[in-house]
Order: structure tokens, then sequence, then C-alpha cells
């Protein structure tokens, strides 16, 4: 366990990953992508976990981008090719399981970028979040201009990245950027019964349920329609889904086994 990424493995099936570096506001460097990327692929793999959730330490920040100081003196070509290399966005969006962010506090560029790569987002009502890269002389570069239009329609998207300006996590829920924005006090309850919730689920219904709802990103509503039945057919090849069934019909609550 490296000590930028606190990885801890909780009851209900609920990972949780917290970055850890609160005296820099939780910024990502290449040792916290590394811890990422080796966490994920652990996690990806141990049938013990069924739903991860990210989150920042302290009270401060989820993550307040991208560290700057890496930004100095880097060159155009070491630059693309690093970011091409393999990417935590792309990670976390095919991670084979459910992935929540916790939004704490400042969630800002590559912060949200993270978090538009989670497939569910609950922030605090006092997080900070946006795209300042303007204000660096850049634009997001990890997703930013792709997955924000997505979820807040295009007008939205073009104000934050072009003006920088922060948005409460109030103001992020009602415009779409996350689901829901409660009280401080309240949050790491609400994501932690959410969790537990997804986490009491068949993870291979989980998987199906992730890849299908991705897929409609890019496939027209057709070819998206038939993958759907695919994976609801194949579902009928598990013991879960037997058991489902079962406890339905015997009036008792499911007992999922992941097989
Ligand atoms: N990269 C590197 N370091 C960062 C950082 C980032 N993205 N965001 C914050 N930090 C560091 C600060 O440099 C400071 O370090 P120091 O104590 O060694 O000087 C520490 O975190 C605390 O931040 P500070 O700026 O003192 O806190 P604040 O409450 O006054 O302001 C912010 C908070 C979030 C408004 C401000 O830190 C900020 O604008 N950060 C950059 C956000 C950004 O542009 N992100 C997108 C990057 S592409």
């Amino acid at each position: 366990m490296s000590e930028v990424l606190l990885v801890e493995k909780l009851d209900g099936h609920i990972a949780k990953l917290t970055i850890n570096r609160p005296d820099k506001l939780n910024a990502l460097n290449a040792e916290v992508r590394g811890a990422i990327f080796r966490a994920l692929d652990d996690l990806a793999g141990d049938d013990d976990v069924r739903v991860l959730v990210i989150t920042g330490a302290g009270d401060k920040a989820f993550i307040a981008g991208a560290d700057i100081s890496e930004f100095k003196d880097a060159r155009p070509v070491e630059q693309y090719r690093s970011m091409q290399r393999g990417s935590i966005y792309a990670a976390i969006q095919n991670f084979p399981k459910p992935v929540i962010a916790m939004i704490n506090g400042f969630c800002l560029g590559g912060g949200c970028e993270l978090a538009m790569s989670c497939d569910m987002r609950v922030a605090s009502t006092r997080a900070k979040i946006g795209q300042p890269e303007i204000n660096l002389g850049l634009i997001p570069g990890a997703g930013g201009t792709q997955r924000l239009p997505r979820l807040v329609g295009e007008g939205w998207a073009m104000r934050l990245i072009m003006s920088g300006e922060l948005i409460s996590g109030q103001k992020a829920a009602e415009i779409g950027l996350v689901e829901v924005a409660v009280e401080p006090e309240d949050l790491e309850a609400h994501v932690m019964e959410l969790a537990g919730n997804i986490g009491a689920r068949s993870p291979m219904a989980l998987q199906a349920a992730k890849e299908s709802i991705q897929a409609a990103r890019r496939m027209p509503l057709d070819e998206g329609l038939r993958f759907e039945r695919s994976w609801f057919a194949l579902l009928f090849s598990t013991d879960d889904m037997a058991e489902g069934v079962d406890a339905f019909l015997e009036k008792r609550k499911a007992e999922f086994t992941g097989s």
C-alpha cells in the first residue's frame, strides 16, 4: 500500500480509495497515478470487492487537479506520450465494477475529470467543482471537453471550461454534473449506504449494467438494444440469476455469490 493512496476494504463488498496528499489538496502527480493504476488492477481481480468508492483525504479537497508543478518545463511530445501510455481515467471507466466518486471538497481540473470517469457522483453541497485549466492557458486534457458536455450540455460545458468558474456541489447537482449533493456531515453515510446497496447485488449483473449503459454513449439505439439483449440472455447462465429468481418466488432476500 502506497501512502499517497489509502486502499481500504470495507464490509458490504466495498473498497475505498483515498487520494492522500491533503497538504497539496490531493493533486494528482505521477506517484498517485501509478498507485491508482496498481490499486485498480488488484481490486479488479478481487472477488470480494463489488463496488469502489474514490475520495480525497482531509476535509478540504477531493482532488484539486493534476499536480501543476509537473507542468513546469514539460515538453509537448513527452506530455502527449505519457498521456497516451495509459490513463487512470480510462482505467476507472473500464474498471469492471461500479465506481462512485465521493466529492468532499475542491474537485478541479483532473479531479473533475476523474469524477466524471466514475459511474456515479455524490458531492458535498460545499464542494467547489470546476475546470480551471483556462487560468493556466490550457484546456482540460483528460476528457473534460468530452465528458462534461455529455453530462451537462454544451452551454454549461462551454461556460465552465471557458470561464474557469467554480460551482458549488449544490449547483453541480442542479445542472447534472453530480447526481446528488448532500450536507458535508452526511456525505460519507450517504455514499456508504449507496455503495452497500450496490455491493449486495450480483457482480455479473453489475458489470452487465455498467457495460450496457456505457454502450449507449457510442452505439446507435438499435445496436445498443442488441448489446443489452445479449448481456440479458447471458445472465441466464449465472447461479446469481437463478438465486435471484428463487429468492423472489420464495419471498426471501437473495444471497448473491458472484457465480
Ligand atoms: N497542483 C499542485 N499543487 C497544488 C494544486 C495543484 N493542482 N492545487 C493546490 N496545490 C497546493 C498549493 O500549491 C499549496 O501548496 P503549498 O502549501 O506547498 O504552497 C497547497 O496545495 C494548498 O493550496 P492553496 O492554494 O494554498 O489553498 P487555497 O485554499 O488558498 O486555494 C485552490 C485552493 C484550489 C483555489 C488553489 O489551490 C488552486 O487554484 N489550485 C489549482 C487548481 C487548478 O488549477 N487545478 C487544475 C490543474 S490542471
